[in-house]
Parts: C-alpha cells; sequence; structure tokens
C-alpha cells in the first residue's frame, strides 16, 4: 500500500466530528436523528438518560452505543455505590438488542466496577470508560491501515448503513477503511447506499464522505445489482453489529441482499469490526437477535405517509450473512480471511 505520512496516520486517529463528549457529570451526545439537517447536541446525567438516547436513536452504531453505554456506568457510579451501578447495568443493557458491542461493554465496566472499594469507585469508573473510548479509536485507526492494504489502486466501493466515525469513537469501521484507503490513493470513488427505512447512508454516511472531501455518489438500496452490472465496482465494505463464532456477520438490513450480489459478480465483499463486535458466546448467526423496529419507520418518513393508511409493514433492522459470503473480516487484531470461525478464534482469543 502507498504509505501514510505521519501525519496521516495521526488523522486517523483523531474523533473527525466530536459527537461524544464526555465532561464527568453528562455525556453530550450529537442528535444522529436530526443529521444532516440539523447539529444539535443532547446531555445524558444519567444511565437512564443513556439508556434512552440509545433506544431512541439519538446515538447509534455498534460500537459507538457500547462506548456510550460505558459512560452511563460512570454517570451510574457517581455518588460511589456499587448498588447504583448494579441497578443501571440492566436497563442500558436493555436498551438494544443486536449490537453485542453494548454487553461487551457493560461486561467491562462491572468488572470495573467490582476490582476495586467505593471509595475509588467513580475515579475508576470514569477512567474505564475514558479508556473503553480511547481502545475504540485506536481499534478504528488499525483496521483502517490494515482494511486499506487489501484494496486495489483507485477501488471504486459500495458501502452500506453509517459505519462511519458516527457509529464508533473515532474514525468508523468500513468509512475508517475508506477513509485510510482514500489518504493512500485506493480509493476513488464511494457509493453509500441509501439504506431504507432509517437512511443512515444518505443522512449520515454521505454527510461524513462529503465533509471528509471523499468522491462519493448516493444510490438507493436497489441499484447496487445494476451498478455491479454495468460499471466497475472493486469491493463492497461494511461494519457489522455481531459477529457469530461461526464468522457469521450481523449487520443492518440489506447487507445479506449486498453479499449475495458481490458474489454473483465476482467482487470481494470486505466487513471491518473491532473485536468487541465478536461474540464467540453465539454459535452462529442465526442465534443472533435481529431487532424488529417500528413499521411506522416504513410507511412514513419523517412523519409523512409514503404507504396507504392502515397499510401493514414489517421493519427488520438487521440481517446475517452466511460467512461463506465474507471475504475478509478486518478486526484491530488482524485479518480474517476468508471468514472462518477457527481463524476468528484464534485471533480474538490471543492479544
Ligand atoms: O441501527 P443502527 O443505525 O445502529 O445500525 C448500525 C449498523 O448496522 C452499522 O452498519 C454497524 O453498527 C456498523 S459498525 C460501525
Amino acid at each position: 500500500m502507498n504509505k501514510l505520512t505521519p501525519a496521516q496516520a495521526a488523522a486517523l486517529r483523531r474523533d473527525p466530528i466530536r459527537h461524544v463528549v464526555w465532561r464527568e457529570d453528562r455525556l453530550d451526545v450529537l442528535d444522529q436523528r436530526l443529521l444532516p439537517r440539523r447539529v444539535v447536541y443532547v446531555s445524558c446525567r444519567s444511565a437512564r438518560d443513556v439508556a434512552r438516547a440509545t433506544a431512541d436513536m439519538v446515538l447509534r452504531g455498534a460500537p459507538l452505543i457500547g462506548c456510550a453505554a460505558a459512560y452511563g456506568m460512570a454517570l451510574a457510579a457517581r455518588r460511589g455505590r456499587l448498588s447504583d451501578v448494579l441497578r443501571a447495568e440492566p436497563v442500558l443493557r436493555r436498551a438494544r438488542p443486536t449490537a453485542v458491542n453494548l454487553m461487551h461493554a457493560l461486561d467491562f465496566m462491572l468488572d470495573v466496577a467490582r476490582s476495586g472499594p467505593e471509595s475509588t469507585l467513580s475515579a475508576r469508573m470514569n477512567e474505564a470508560a475514558e479508556r473503553y473510548r480511547r481502545d475504540d479509536v485506536e481499534a478504528n485507526a488499525r483496521m483502517a491501515e490494515l482494511g486499506a492494504a487489501l484494496l486495489k489502486p483507485g477501488s471504486r466501493v459500495i458501502t452500506h448503513c453509517n459505519a462511519g466515525a458516527l457509529a464508533t469513537a473515532g474514525i468508523g469501521t468500513a468509512v475508517g477503511v475508506i477513509r485510510a484507503g482514500f489518504l493512500s490513493g485506493k480509493i476513488a470513488h464511494v457509493y453509500p447506499c441509501e439504506t431504507r427505512p432509517y437512511l443512515q447512508g444518505s443522512r449520515l454516511t454521505l454527510w461524513e464522505l462529503m465533509k471528509a472531501g471523499i468522491p462519493a455518489t448516493l444510490i438507493t438500496d436497489n441499484m447496487a445489482a445494476h451498478l455491479m452490472k454495468t460499471e466497475r465496482i472493486d469491493a463492497v465494505i461494511v461494519g457489522s453489529d455481531r459477529i457469530a463464532a461461526n464468522a457469521d456477520v450481523c449487520n443492518k438490513i440489506g447487507t445479506y441482499g449486498l453479499a449475495i450480489l458481490a458474489r454473483h459478480h465476482g467482487i470481494p465483499f470486505y466487513v471491518a469490526a473491532p473485536s468487541s463486535t465478536v461474540d464467540l458466546r453465539t454459535p452462529s448467526g442465526d442465534r443472533i437477535p435481529i431487532e424488529e423496529r417500528s413499521a411506522r419507520e416504513v410507511v412514513e418518513v419523517f412523519g409523512t405517509p409514503i404507504a396507504p393508511k392502515g397499510a401493514r409493514a414489517r421493519h427488520f433492522a438487521f440481517d446475517v450473512t452466511p460467512h461463506a459470503l465474507v471475504t475478509a473480516i478486518i478486526t484491530e487484531r488482524g485479518v480474517v480471511s476468508p471468514a472462518d470461525g477457527a481463524a476468528l478464534k484464534k485471533i480474538i482469543s490471543t492479544r
């Protein structure tokens, strides 16, 4: 790969958006529901506020959900009582079911909470939440470097949903790879899928790519097949909300279809996800809980009906891509290619 300069490598470790700001007595989070029209921050002063912001999609994206939960636990520890932390933990855990980063962060913070006396509880939890965030920033940068190395110079790529800075504490997972690829001449053009029904691709990913000056053209989800057939697409790069022990990949609804299309057209299909997304306790993708959200998000767009009154609809928020369709899983600990459970376990279990 064209080597990154030290300044470019440092840029991979900076938050390009400042969408989560820790102020010790509160966590300010950029309200992603209003992007790209308005930039408004919501203050979370308790674990319950963080859980509500997560459930209501003020913040979203698997690694960011984990980081916010870590800060939620730090907020719960402010009075120095372990019982407050133990009460807050299940409230945060219930916020959303699919992204395993939430459970990973809570397990980490629970261990820290139980590891010392109440006199140091608050300081330990603040420090641990900050460490959890910093680890995510570094994981993003490592994945970006490892992932960009897999790409051909001048690649034209498709991405799905938002796996960018807004979904993490750093530069993003899939979009982090794209950022590093752009800096090193590996990425020439990006096609973000719109990502019906929540529109993370058009509202969030395109916003991030345009802010970063990366050439990008929006497509609706149903244009991907045509684009792969009629123009040159060199790779599909997505993130993940949970990777099962057999390397099956759960991600935003529509990812599975893209993986089938990529295989049909002979296009590599890459998944970039930190080790906090790997769930070795869930044996295969069919055991991953798939969030089903309100049908209103399908039959309305920003409150405007787009289906007949009384229409029935389903809203599956995620799907599972079988590992056989995944060319490589890019983690901060290394690249697993082909995506295979034994190799994944090896890379995740060795530090
Ligand atoms: O429902 P969301 O917006 O939280 O879903 C997010 C995704 O599916 C992302 O693709 C995923 O978290 C990628 S990891 C940055």
